[in-house]
This record gives C-alpha cells, sequence and structure tokens, in this order.
C-alpha cells in the first residue's frame, strides 16, 4: 500500500491506495497543533477502515503546511499533489480551484497533467475556508447548514468589506437590522466567491474547471462560485481528500525511482 499524508492548516487527510492507484480508504482528523500526532490519527485511522497495519505500507509522501513534521519517506508541494489528485481522477480538467481553511489556489494544467501556472492567496483569511468559519460562529450556525440555508435566500445581502474582520461587524449590522439570515449567508457566499474569482481571473478558467478543497463540501459556496465563473464544476465526490490522494501517487512514483536508483547501485 502506499499513503498520502496532507497536513492541512486546518485538517489532516490520510489516504491509502494500493499499487494500481485505486484508492483503499481514507480519513479526515482535525489538525490541531500538533503535525504529527495528528497525521499518525489520521494514518490509523485509514489503516484500520482498511484492516491494515504499518507493515503493509511501502512508501509514505507528505504534503500540506505542516508536510515537513510528519513521518514520510520524502514530501511534495500541494500544488503538484492537487493537480496529481484531479488529473488522475479527471483527466479532462484545465483548471483546479482549492480552496482550503487558510489558503486558496488555482492551477491551470495541460493535458498531461503538467503545472501550466498558479496563483495562491495564503496572506489573507478572506477567501478561505477560516472566512466562513468565522461567520458560522457569529451567526451561530454550523458549516454544514451555511450550505443548506443558501439555497433558502431570494435576495443575497450585499457584503461589501473585503476584509474578514470589517465583514465580521458589516454581518452583524445587517442582522441587527432586520435582514434574514439566509440572505447574510448567501451574501457572504458571494463575497468570498468573488474573491476566489478575481483571484483565479489571472491565470483564467479554461474548461473543464474543478472545485477541490473541504471548502468545496459547501454546496452554497460551489453554486456561488460555479455563477460567477459561468459554469458547472467538476465536483469530485471528496474534495477534501484531492490532495492527500495526489501525495499517495507520488508516493507509487517514488518507491519506484528509489527502487530503480538501489538496482543502479548494485549493478
Ligand atoms: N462538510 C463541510 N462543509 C463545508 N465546509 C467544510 C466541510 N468540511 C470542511 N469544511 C471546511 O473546509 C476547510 C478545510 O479544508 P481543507 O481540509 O481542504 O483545508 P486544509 O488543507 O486543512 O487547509 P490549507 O489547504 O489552507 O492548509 C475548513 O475551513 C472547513 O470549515
Ligand atoms: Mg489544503
Amino acid at each position: 500500500m502506499y499513503i498520502g499524508i496532507d497536513a492541512g492548516a486546518s485538517a489532516t487527510k490520510t489516504v491509502v491506495i494500493n499499487k494500481e492507484g485505486e484508492i483503499v480508504s481514507y480519513s479526515i482528523v482535525p489538525s490541531g497543533i500538533n503535525f504529527k500526532v495528528s497525521s499518525e490519527k489520521a494514518l490509523g485511522k485509514a489503516l484500520k477502515i482498511s484492516d491494515l497495519s504499518l507493515k503493509d505500507i511501502l512508501y509514505t509522501v507528505s504534503t500540506g503546511y505542516g508536510r515537513a513534521l510528519v513521518n514520510a519517506e520524502a514530501t511534495s508541494s500541494e500544488i503538484m499533489c492537487v493537480t496529481r489528485g484531479v488529473h488522475k481522477l479527471f483527466p479532462s480538467v484545465r483548471t483546479i480551484i482549492d480552496v482550503g481553511g487558510q489558503d486558496s489556489k488555482a492551477i491551470r494544467i495541460d493535458e498531461n497533467g503538467r503545472v501550466l501556472n498558479f496563483v495562491m492567496n495564503d496572506k489573507c483569511a478572506a477567501g478561505t475556508g477560516r472566512f466562513l468559519e468565522v461567520m458560522s460562529n457569529i451567526l451561530g450556525k454550523s458549516i454544514n447548514e451555511l450550505g443548506i440555508l443558501h439555497f433558502k435566500s431570494s435576495k443575497p445581502t450585499k457584503i461589501s468589506s473585503t476584509c474578514t474582520v470589517f465583514a465580521e461587524s458589516e454581518v452583524i449590522s445587517h442582522i441587527s437590522k432586520g435582514s434574514e439570515i439566509e440572505d447574510v449567508i448567501a451574501g457572504l457566499h458571494e463575497a468570498i466567491a468573488e474573491r476566489i474569482y478575481n483571484m483565479s481571473s489571472r491565470i483564467g478558467f479554461e474548461k473543464d474547471v474543478a472545485f477541490t478543497g473541504g471548502v468545496a463540501k459547501n454546496q452554497g459556496f460551489v453554486d456561488a462560485l460555479s455563477k460567477k465563473v459561468g459554469l458547472t464544476p467538476t465536483l469530485p465526490e471528496e474534495p477534501q481528500t484531492i490532495c492527500a490522494l495526489g501525495a499517495a501517487l507520488a508516493a507509487i512514483k517514488k518507491h519506484g525511482e528509489s527502487a530503480s536508483h538501489s538496482n543502479l547501485r548494485s549493478n
């Protein structure tokens, strides 16, 4: 078995694949403050689901914000891993928009799955999952509820602040003036979609366009961003694990390379 561990700023994801590159199991756990602990927890959980043990693992690649702190044979960048994961599942995708807990990225790739260009926002919470987490707290609604309430809105409230802290005060003001909570939520999804659209526009939206990362599990956000981009996106069944899948696929490749190096040395 080959393992990919994506130690993200919010969540640590593990994907187990066999040598054919087929997904055997996966797990998602909160990252907390210690990536070593969260990665061991995620790995243990994924192995348990598939009734495997550490001795079944041939090679592990880690990626994500905390990748250097994870016990693995090699590391790989998130851009490479998201690309590899998407290209394996959806070879027709040419643009990827990944929205995680602490950053967002847009990646353009070619028909061979090679990265042509990318842009990233990791400097500001607006345009990341953190923005919606802050808003879900002040609205007293769970992250899951945001995606459901979005579709009950008939007139999304315009949120004009581009900063998370200022948008928070704006939301409180809208609610206190009597705006419907679902309209504020739909407005927040439009605001985050607008930021990500503006960032991604710098590299363009060649079809097909895939959405990945945990925030792609929020149907309200997916609706708002799809409308902005003007097309129906490719959505993986579990968008949050795509980067870890890419890391697991990198593990197959790196294991093959290390085996051929040692063969060369012994010949
Ligand atoms: N079911 C869900 N519905 C909506 N949002 C979700 C859901 N599950 C997770 N999220 C959001 O997804 C984000 C985490 O996504 P992800 O795991 O891709 O981020 P990460 O890889 O940890 O962060 P980063 O890539 O920024 O380092 C969080 O903001 C979380 O609130
Ligand atoms: Mg991530």
